[in-house]
């Protein structure tokens, strides 16, 4: 007898037993069980998030917060008239991370996709507000530059070109990963947009000298009327500095400081899809850039470059941020922090190692390389332990003129606590014993190694 009452042959016939569809509109569906496990079947083939020492962003949340998420997964963040306590709820992260970071009084800011779309936002005021200042002084408007480090990321260059700025990129040095007020002063003249400096860069995790820029942004308005903002990319200090180094003033505390970008979905402790730009006052929001609709039932203001986008990562965030509170988000900062001092001690102990900037203000990570000669390298190293234990461990070179150096560094998240850090430190022991033995990896084994920073 044909019985298929179970279901069981519809569901092979779904995915057990023929190609994924890959190519063309598929004609006909399959069950709702087939299509997940054929999906989840192809993810089996990434790497597993918490193995993921390279990326900044959150991977684990409390089940109490997940649940939050799933429940909220239906709700278009846009719909303000529709769902005005959600719209409350954006600007009460606003408010509160405003405070966080020090703003002299009421301020504004918006939610974003991530710091990327906070600092296009922030980095485009800065262009308005320039236009604005120069055709008031009669002055022409056609050639804006925007100052960086080499050590940002590589969403300010793109803001560059995406817009027409010119990129004045301040190029590293051998041993000097991050910018200070001697580097940027020969940038700066009176078509300067602003100045982007770091807390927390990709590469080393350390701070750009933003007391130092600010200094010098100061000087120059006062001496030469020339008034340069200062934006801070936070991206991961942000909610890092104020927990660990509540005493380094690189906020709003500092006069030039205008805008802040900061992504929740790093150390803000929330999964990927959120971001925070925060203005000084509000008067440092170009207003030509905020828009008035009424499509959707109320008058409403949106300064975003999307539309519609999910509000679960908003109430993920206002939930990590009531969940904690200043006093928790010490405790995660700190048990992170110490994490990673016990990994970067591990690493010293193993042999051939160098730290990079051990002892210095730096977020929860650990940067090192190779400190002697080896029959191997950093890029040996993160195959060999992606290939033994799985872990992604990015190696990298760093940017323009410190291309020389190769840089391996673990991300000391939630999901690494101290048992899984010990046996991250054997396992890289382990790969470098391996290694040593067979003199370096092979080129075939060369051309699968993943190299690049992580985000
Ligand atoms: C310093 C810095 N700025 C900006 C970004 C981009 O942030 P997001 O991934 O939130 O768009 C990153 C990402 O790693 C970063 O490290």
């Amino acid at each position: 007898m044909n019985d298929d009452s179970s279901g069981i042959s519809k569901f092979f016939a779904g995915f057990l037993t023929g190609d994924a569809p890959d190519n063309e509109f598929p004609a006909h569906g399959m069950e709702p069980l087939s299509a997940m496990r054929m999906i989840e079947e192809d993810l089996i083939l990434d790497g597993i998030p918490e193995r993921n020492l390279a990326t900044f962003v959150t991977t684990w949340m409390e089940p109490e917060a997940q649940q939050l998420i799933v429940r909220n997964l239906h709700r278009n963040f846009i719909d303000h008239a529709e769902y005005p306590q959600t719209a409350e709820i954006e600007q009460r992260c606003i408010r509160m991370l405003a405070n966080l970071f020090n703003a002299p009084g009421e301020t504004t800011g918006a939610r974003t996709q991530g710091s990327s779309e906070a600092i296009m936002l922030g980095a485009l005021s800065l262009k308005w507000q320039w236009r604005k200042r120069r055709e008031a002084a009669g002055a022409g408007t056609d050639k804006p530059n925007l100052v960086f480090g080499g050590d940002v990321h590589v969403v300010w260059e793109k803001f560059c070109r995406y817009f027409d700025v010119e990129p004045r990129i301040v190029p590293l040095q051998p041993d000097k990963y991050t910018i200070g007020p001697e580097d940027v002063e020969p940038h700066v003249d009176e078509n300067t947009i602003g100045v982007a400096a770091v807390l927390g860069t990709t590469f080393t995790g350390h701070a750009d000298d933003i007391i130092g820029i600010n200094k010098l942004l100061v000087e120059l308005r006062d001496e030469k009327g020339l008034d340069v903002p200062l934006h801070v990319d936070g991206a991961s200090g942000g909610f890092v500095w104020p927990f660990l180094y509540p005493d380094y003033e690189w906020d709003f505390r500092l006069e030039q400081v205008r805008s802040i970008n900061v992504s929740g979905h790093k150390y803000g402790l929330v999964y990927p899809g959120i971001g925070w730009l925060i203005f000084r006052e509000e008067a440092d929001l170009a207003e030509d850039l905020v828009f008035l609709e009424n499509y959707l039932g109320k008058t409403d203001k949106t300064f975003t470059l999307n539309f519609s986008t999910g509000s679960a990562m908003v109430l993920a965030q206002y939930y990590t941020l009531v969940r904690f509170g200043h006093h928790g988000y010490t405790q995660v900062m700190e048990t992170m922090q110490a994490n990673a001092r016990f990994l970067a001690k591990k690493i010293s102990e193993i042999g051939p190692f160098q730290l990079i900037g051990d002892g210095t203000d730096q977020l929860p990570l650990v940067a090192f390389n190779l400190a002697e000669e080896a029959p191997y390298d950093e890029f040996d190293i993160a195959w060999q332990v992606a290939a033994e234990r799985g872990w992604m461990l990015p190696a990298y070179t760093m940017p323009p003129k410190a291309d020389h150096v190769t840089m391996l560094r673990a991300l000391v998240k939630l999901n690494l606590g101290h048992a899984l850090v010990h046996t991250l430190a054997d396992d890289i022991a382990e790969a470098c014993e391996t290694l040593e033995k067979k003199g370096g990896a092979s080129e075939k084994e060369r051309a699968q190694v993943k190299t690049g920073v992580g985000y």
